[in-house]
């Protein structure tokens, strides 16, 4: 018997994971990871499918991986196969213990962020405005910092985006966070990447063993060993580049970081689980700037064990503190790409951060999304990150994309941790959500939430100001344990119809069901769909909230010729965090691309997370199963067999639905985040729940109806509206069915745009955006920015034209940066040299654009 086995029968598997781990080889052997009931022997189970235990999968409770020789066969899914056809016979078999099975495969490699398109061609060159001239009192400000805190690495003063003397302010504004002493102590990072030089002057005394692995060459040190393995090199020393006499530093550089080396040789699934978790009690931040490739047509998602893996971080990591998880929103923008289609970035899990330049400007590649939590700064405008590089005294000053974004985040909440490690992972995104600083107002599409914070998907709350994170930190508050309420699935097989219609579909969310739930107030909301489609780039989906904020949960992609459509995907939005989620939810799914290809909406099931109301009601929530969205039937059985709603004890009936608002007059009130929207909640309640479900389900419609839906754009009389109102109804024990109130056909009038509820934002409020700013929804029905948000998105031939500019409003100088390195061709060069554009050359632009390979 296997050490690692006979550990495992002790209850002392930890000690054996803990060791160094087994080499995997994908050429000889195969490998399987089984879920197995707790009372049941890995070793038996072995035994009794000729598999070798090779011990428990990473920190995966009940999650062991086994071997064998290669061969085509499953022979793990045959066997279980040929268990399941005996079952019947009544006796016992050690595989009835076996919850899931899966033979590993090297999975499609994931991408480094710090890997750019190339510019679009076409682009018109503007003028390269240069402005290179410092400000004087900010130079000596500079001087005066690194003499005070004794920084005299050489490159410090090219480190723009720890202190820019030149775009004054446009910085993570850290200096006086160092001043007060807080440069990371105590706080840890590991770059999950291509290996990190430990051997690095500017490194090593920063580098933390302990939480390292190379999952690629099976060794303690993730060493680079490949001539492309810079990128995680050059992200650690983003994070924790040591004070000394080389390059510059880290945003923490008394941190410690870690390298976990995955992405130089394929691996598997159950390798990735692993890594994700691997020292989760001490890495305290795993920054990622990899992902799915960025080319405007993949839709991919991490694999059940790595999902396992990542909820596992977020209970049991940082003694159940949480894994804080930064991920790189994708360099794909000019692809079309949106960081919506990566299951990385779109997981609840995760922090996922965008990129902006030196200017303040989006720079083309920096993908958008309803699920990018905050930018940070990365390259563009003729300049990119500087930092350390592989060797023992070797500086780059050409890293880019959002991949030098995403370690710049990370270092920054490694500062918070310093001071407050006992903050949660939700704790984190709070803190980050409520203190980002919105930027580039003028770009059009930020729009007002509900809590009086300003959204974009293009810079998601706003840049990371590290000051005011830290300021906030020091009194942050936790929050209450995560909550969740579950919708049934929205059954719909409706044809989309084409054009810029759409096809809308309503969901009520009652008091009473979020109340049952356990669920204050909103962060995350997800919404897992079904769409058949010929084309899938063609499609597009909107999410609007009760309170009327928008969510694109996903976009066009030109690139995108895929016939599969969404197969139960998830989207993920933060648009609608501190909401109470009570009211209408619609999704309207668009078919803008007039063409051959047409679809069907099959169905939709939406997702709401957040704040508990009761802490001692909260339960964790329990692993995913691989195939929990599969039935679309019978979900209420389903979410209550995993435990993963707590909105199962008394469901509403249709009469609880239909009952009189003064029924709830105690809603609870939102005392977090510190913008208390204590005026939104006169706003919400009046539009109350069981209002609209009666309105909804009789001919007085029409009363709210128009002020309502015209928001969409309406413009044809042939639109189909579904209103969709699903109520729980009680079956009987803890079984619950679901009733669907369904489908409804409507027509609705032209309504012209002054008519809508959106007001549109004023420089005065504009200005006003960091303070308490305006009252939200002071005036009845009065509404932000959302109108002129959507319509930015929505409207015919300008969507076509608004988006181009959005992606391309860099122009395209298209200078080179001249690098240190001679040898340093492979990544970002080309896309350094920009500036801020004029719409019309964008538009020009666009026309003579061609799809571009990635790699
Ligand atoms: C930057 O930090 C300073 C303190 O050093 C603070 O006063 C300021 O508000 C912060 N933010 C910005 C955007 O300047
Ligand atoms: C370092 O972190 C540990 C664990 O969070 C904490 O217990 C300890 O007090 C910290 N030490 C310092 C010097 O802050
Ligand atoms: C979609 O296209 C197919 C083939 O062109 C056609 O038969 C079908 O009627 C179309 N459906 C809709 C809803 O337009």
């Amino acid at each position: 018997m296997r050490l690692s086995s006979l550990l495992g029968l002790l209850g002392l598997g930890f000690l054996a994971s803990a060791a160094h781990l087994p080499r995997r080889d994908y050429e000889k052997q195969d490998y399987y990871v089984l879920h197995l009931d707790p009372a049941i022997p890995p070793s038996e189970v072995a035994i009794k499918l000729g598999l070798t235990h090779e011990g428990q999968l990473g920190e995966l409770a009940d999650h062991h991986i086994f071997s064998t020789e290669k061969q085509e066969e499953d022979v793990v899914h045959t066997a279980l196969k040929e268990r399941r056809r005996k079952r019947s016979l009544g006796d016992w078999d050690v595989l009835d213990g076996v919850k899931f099975a899966q033979k590993q495969k090297v999975k499609a490699r994931m991408e480094k962020r710090g890997v750019i398109p190339p510019r679009p061609e076409g682009l018109p060159s503007p003028v390269a405005e240069r402005e290179d001239t410092a400000d004087p009192a900010a130079v000596e400000r500079q001087t005066l910092v690194a003499k005070r805190l004794g920084i005299e690495d050489p490159i410090f003063n090219e480190q723009w985006h720890l202190f820019n003397p030149i775009q004054v302010g446009h910085d993570v504004n850290v200096t006086d966070v160092w001043l007060q002493g807080i440069t990371g102590f105590n706080a840890t990072v590991a770059i999950v990447d291509d290996g990190l030089d430990m051997y690095s002057d500017d490194l090593k005394d920063n580098y933390f063993a302990e939480g390292s692995y190379d999952f690629n060459d099976n060794s303690l040190e993730p060493k680079p060993r490949l001539t492309d393995d810079r990128h995680g090199t050059r992200c650690a020393g983003e994070v924790s580049a040591v004070k000394n006499n080389v390059c510059g530093v880290g945003v923490a550089y008394d941190s410690k970081v870690a390298g976990i080396r995955i992405l130089s040789k394929l691996i598997s699934d159950a390798d990735e689980a692993v890594a994700m978790n691997y020292a989760y009690q001490r890495n305290q931040i795993y920054s990622c700037s990899w992902g799915p490739p960025d080319d405007g047509r993949t839709m991919d998602a991490p694999g059940i064990l790595i999902r396992k893996a990542m909820l596992n971080a977020v209970q049991n990591g940082r003694d159940g503190k949480g894994s804080i998880y930064v991920f790189a929103s994708g360099n794909g923008a000019s692809n079309d790409d949106n960081c919506n289609f990566d299951g990385y970035t779109n997981s609840i899990y995760s922090i996922t951060v965008g990129a902006v330049d030196r200017k303040g400007l989006h720079p083309y590649y920096s993908e958008k999304c309803s699920a990018q939590l905050v930018v940070t700064y990365s390259s563009g405008s003729n300049d990119a990150i500087h930092t350390t590089d592989v060797g023992t005294n070797a500086c780059y000053n050409g890293h880019g994309g959002t991949s030098a974004a995403a370690p710049l985040a990370a270092g920054i909440f490694a500062l918070v941790l310093q001071i407050r490690p006992d903050l949660t992972w939700r704790d984190m995104q709070y803190l980050v959500m409520q203190t980002a600083v919105p930027i580039n107002l003028d770009s059009g599409d930020w729009q007002q939430t509900s809590i009086g914070k300003h959204f974009s998907h293009t810079f998601g709350y706003g840049k990371i100001d590290s000051w005011a994170t830290i300021e906030a930190a020091k009194t942050f508050e936790h929050v209450k344990p995560q909550a969740w309420y579950y919708s049934p699935w929205i059954h719909v097989n409706q044809d989309i119809p084409q054009g810029n219609d759409g096809l809308a579909v309503s969901f009520e969310v009652t008091e009473d069901m979020l109340k049952e739930a356990n669920l204050e107030r909103l962060e995350h909301v997800t919404v897992t769909m079904n769409v058949e489609h010929g084309r899938r780039g063609d499609l597009s989906v909107d999410l609007v909230s009760p309170d009327r904020v928008i969510s694109h949960l996903s976009a066009t992609r030109k690139f995108d010729t895929s016939n599969a459509g969404y197969n139960d995907w998830t989207f993920m939005s933060v648009v609608h965090w501190g909401e109470s989620g009570i009211g209408t939810w619609t999704i309207v799914v668009k078919d803008t691309i007039v063409n051959e290809f047409n679809g069907t909406f099959i169905d939709w099931h939406l997702k709401l997370w957040g704040e508990s109301i009761d802490p001692a009601k909260a339960v964790p929530l329990a692993m995913p199963e691989e195939h929990e969205d599969d039935n679309h039937d019978e979900v209420i059985a389903t979410t209550t067999i995993t435990g993963t709603t707590q909105a199962v004890t008394p469901a509403p009936t249709s009469s609880d639905l239909a009952s009189n608002p003064s029924d709830y007059p105690d809603r609870p009130v939102k005392t977090k985040p510190t913008e208390t929207p204590t005026e939104t909640e006169a706003e919400t309640t009046p539009s109350s729940t069981s209002t609209e479900e009666e309105a909804a389900s009789t001919s007085t419609s029409s009363s709210w109806l128009p002020s309502f839906f015209p928001t969409f754009g309406v413009s044809s009389k042939t639109q189909i509206w579904i209103y969709g109102a699903a109520g729980l109804i009680l079956a009987f024990c803890i079984g619950l069915g679901v009733y669907l109130y369904l489908a409804r056909r409507k027509r609705l009038r032209n309504n012209p745009r002054d008519e809508w509820e959106f007001d549109l934002l004023d420089e005065d409020e504009a200005e006003n955006l960091n303070g308490q700013g305006r009252a939200v929804g002071a005036k009845q029905g009065g509404r932000r920015r959302a109108g002129e948000l959507y319509d930015a998105f929505a409207a015919g031939s300008e969507d076509e034209s608004e988006g181009e500019a959005e992606y391309l409003d860099e122009g395209g100088e298209g200078e080179k940066m001249l690098y240190d390195d001679d040898e340093e061709e492979e990544e970002g060069h080309h896309v350094i040299g920009e500036d801020e554009d004029e719409e019309e050359e964008a538009e020009e632009a666009a026309e003579g654009r061609n799809e571009k390979g990635q790699k």
